[in-house]
């Protein structure tokens, strides 16, 4: 029997931060699908907000993080966060992070929706440099096993122990997870007194998106599944500028370049960004890639361009050297050349429920990181934000998890996996086809902007396709592409639903139905 004190599932920044601190407290499994490294921190550009300079203030990042969440964020958990920014910049380097510094301290840049210099970061790599810190102390940490190629499949629940469950019981409690070992294929048991969800985003539920392929949504699918409270679905962050090239996978041109004077150009050579804010370029992202969308609409375009000409070939090098050397490689020199660029799908706002402990609906089932909703960004992330969430959020659910691992022991009655009547198949094109295929109507219908027809044809389409995986899943040996497009395909409904449930425009739901922002509208969706 494999049985722990603590269960994390995933190894981004949130699942690692859990880890390391939770193992002060007992034993800790962390499970994950791929290597340990993949995942949406190691791809972060731009960095980590938090107030550092002594002209800048708690209340400025506050009031700029409310600003952005469109009256959506939770005012008390946006000020926590945001006090707990300098401790946990301390605390990374502590660990042996090392950030871009200037003149002695700490180098600090201005991202859209900032009205103060405030990301700290390492070169154009800061998630790499997060990643590698938090996975070098949980690797060499004798009281963390790291299991890769562990695919977590359903959160174990009162379900699994033949309670009818709702999502009104009050006792439903979470005691670890099947988990498909991807080198033998078989389920796993893994037992816990206490499970984090740290699985991050789903951006992969759209054609276009930033992330890499491990952001299936699978946390906010299985929490769905389990009966936890998931909501704000509908907010889904486009980030303005990815890379427009056939080769380059939507790869991500960070923000902190628009902060370091880049301006978006239409196909003719227009800067446009005035016509839509007076902070231009400068504007919160769901401005911007509304704005890019407008010109491609009207101009019939594929692309517009950003333009950091203004900088110096060797200033680029210096400041953006990943993103200066993908551009090289695709063959555009950024001192130079226009960059060809399109908005693409990059943060999920909502998810699954939690306080500002991590606390789920379900007992003994922490979130933490994109797969959570914490209150933090409400409608709409201010950029650089979510680093410093996951890592705040992981670290005040350490101070829960152990309370209630305390008085719980390893629940052994748990049965083991059952797939009998189930049969290899070798229908994968099947898979295949309906992952396209949902990618698609995502992004056509259920994108940067929406409307009711478009939702409704996205609703009875992803009905069809869920009816379909249904009843292969139900006749099928598992597999992780099976299991992952059955994770895509509710977290698609549940982006679908909750988007037809809000009848104004409001942060990054925009709807061309109800344009305008309603105060009337309840605020929170909750599903
Ligand atoms: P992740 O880092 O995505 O980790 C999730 C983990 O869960 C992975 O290890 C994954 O393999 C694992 N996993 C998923 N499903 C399963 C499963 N079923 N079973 C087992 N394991 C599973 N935010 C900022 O604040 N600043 C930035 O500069 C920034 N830049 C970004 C740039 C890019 C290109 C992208 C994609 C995102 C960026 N973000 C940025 C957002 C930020 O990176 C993420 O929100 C954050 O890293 C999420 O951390 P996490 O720990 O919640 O999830
Ligand atoms: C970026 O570097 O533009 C990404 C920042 C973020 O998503 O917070």
């Amino acid at each position: 029997m494999q049985a722990y004190d603590f269960l994390v599932l995933g190894s981004g920044s949130a699942g690692l931060s859990f880890a390391l601190e939770a193992a002060k407290f007992g034993s800790v499994c962390i499970v994950t699908k791929k290597n340990s490294a993949e995942s949406n921190t190691n791809y972060a550009q731009g960095g980590i907000a938090s107030v550092l300079d002594a002209a800048d203030s708690f209340e400025k990042h506050v009031h700029d993080t409310l600003v952005a969440g469109a009256g959506m964020c939770d005012p008390e958990v946006v000020a926590e966060v945001v006090r707990r920014g300098p401790e946990t910049i301390r605390k990374l380097i502590a660990l042996g992070a090392e950030f871009t510094q200037k003149e002695g301290g700490l180098h600090l840049v201005r991202e859209g929706g900032h009205s103060h210099h405030r990301i700290i970061h390492a070169d154009d790599m800061t998630g790499r440099e997060i990643e590698r810190v938090l996975l070098e102390n949980a690797d060499s940490h004798p009281g963390i096993t790291i299991l890769e190629h562990h695919f977590a499949m359903e959160l174990i629940t009162e379900h699994h122990m033949g309670q009818k469950v709702t999502r009104y019981t009050e006792n439903n409690q979470c005691y670890g997870a099947y988990v498909l070992n991807l080198q033998t294929s078989k389920v796993e048991r893994i037992l816990s007194k206490t499970t984090l969800l740290a699985t991050g985003g789903a951006g992969q539920v759209y054609q276009h998106t930033t992330n890499p392929p491990i952001a299936t949504g699978d946390g906010v699918a299985m929490a769905y599944r389990a009966k936890a409270r998931v909501s704000n679905m509908e907010f889904i962050q486009f980030h303005p500028t990815s890379l427009y090239h056939p080769d380059a996978n939507s790869f991500l041109i960070s923000e902190a370049v628009r902060g370091h004077g880049a301006k978006l150009r239409n196909k003719a050579g227009e800067a446009f960004m005035a016509q839509y804010d007076k902070r231009e370029e400068l504007a919160p992202r769901d401005i911007v890639a509304r704005a890019i969308d407008d010109q491609l609409k009207k101009r019939g375009d594929d692309f517009v361009y950003l333009d950091i000409r203004s900088a110096g070939k060797e200033d680029l090098q210096k400041n953006f050297p990943n993103i200066y050397k993908e551009c090289l490689r695709h063959g555009m020199d950024m001192s130079q050349d226009l960059i060809p660029i399109v908005p693409a799908a990059h943060y999920m706002c909502g998810g699954v429920w939690t306080d500002i402990h991590g606390q789920t609906t379900i007992k003994g089932l922490f979130a933490a990181g994109e797969v959570a909703c914490t209150g933090l960004h409400g409608a709409n992330r201010l950029a650089s934000n979510s680093l410093l969430e996951a890592l705040v959020v992981a670290d005040n659910a350490v101070l829960k998890a152990k309370e209630f691992a305390k008085n719980q022991e390893i629940n052994a009655a748990v049965p083991e996996w059952d797939d009998s009547g189930t049969v290899n198949t070798e229908e994968w094109v099947l898979i295949s086809h309906n992952h396209r295929e949902l990618q698609q109507i995502m992004w056509d219908y259920v994108g940067i902007v929406r409307s009711n027809l478009r939702l409704e044809r996205a609703f009875r389409r992803t009905r069809l396709l869920h009816e379909e995986v249904e009843s292969f899943y139900q006749r099928t040996k598992v597999s992780e592409p099976l299991c992952q497009l059955r994770n895509m395909i509710s977290v698609a409904y549940l982006i679908i639903r909750s988007a037809m449930n809000r009848k104004e425009s409001r942060g990054l739901h925009y709807t061309t139905d109800y344009p305008h922002l309603n105060d009337k509208v309840e605020h929170h969706t909750i599903l």
